[in-house]
């Protein structure tokens, strides 16, 4: 299950799909954290306002953006010959990384939506567990694609 012509492409591929890892990644260890400090503005202070702005502006213009261009390199990757064993272990495990990343993403996108209309109900604490949930499948997923221990 490969594509010849992805081989003459690979270092572009495989920096774009870099640099759009780097964005997401941003913006997902990024997001939660604006949420803790969200949660200390009281709805229809200026506070809250600025940063029902600087959230809207992190998730659509840098998160989804970088998201789909993560997936869009990295499965023009999968398919470049020789790349993917598809025996080993070490791609699905990374693919099982990847998947709630997208979900947590999704998540973030209702919390955000929430604060946009002040019903946001979680606490400080919820936003800075779920800020450690996409360090660790990022952890998981770039040992799979590096070390390849499976
Ligand atoms: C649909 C989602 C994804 C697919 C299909 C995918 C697939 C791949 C493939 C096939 C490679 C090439 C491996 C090689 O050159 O030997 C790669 C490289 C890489 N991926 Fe992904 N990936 C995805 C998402 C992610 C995510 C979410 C991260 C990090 C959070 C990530 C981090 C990396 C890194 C750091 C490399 C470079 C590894 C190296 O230089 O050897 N990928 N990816």
């Amino acid at each position: 299950m490969s594509i010849a012509f992805l081989a003459h492409l690979y270092p572009w591929t495989k920096a774009l799909h870099i640099i759009a890892v780097i964005a997401w990644m941003a913006g997902l260890l990024y997001l939660p954290r604006l949420f803790v400090y969200h949660c200390d503005a009281p709805p229809g202070t200026q506070t809250s306002e600025l940063f029902k702005v600087m959230e809207f502006r992190l998730y659509k213009y840098i998160m989804t953006p970088a998201m789909l261009a993560t997936f869009l390199f990295g499965i023009l990757l999968a398919l470049t010959p020789g790349l993917v064993d598809w025996h080993a272990g070490w791609f699905y495990i990374k693919l099982a990384a990847v998947i709630p990343m997208a979900g947590v993403h999704g998540m973030m996108s209702r919390w955000r939506k929430d604060f946009l209309a002040d019903r946001n109900r979680h606490p400080q604490k919820f936003f800075r567990i779920m800020n450690e949930v996409p360090t660790v499948l990022m952890l998981i997923a770039v040992i799979m694609v590096v070390v390849q221990p499976f």
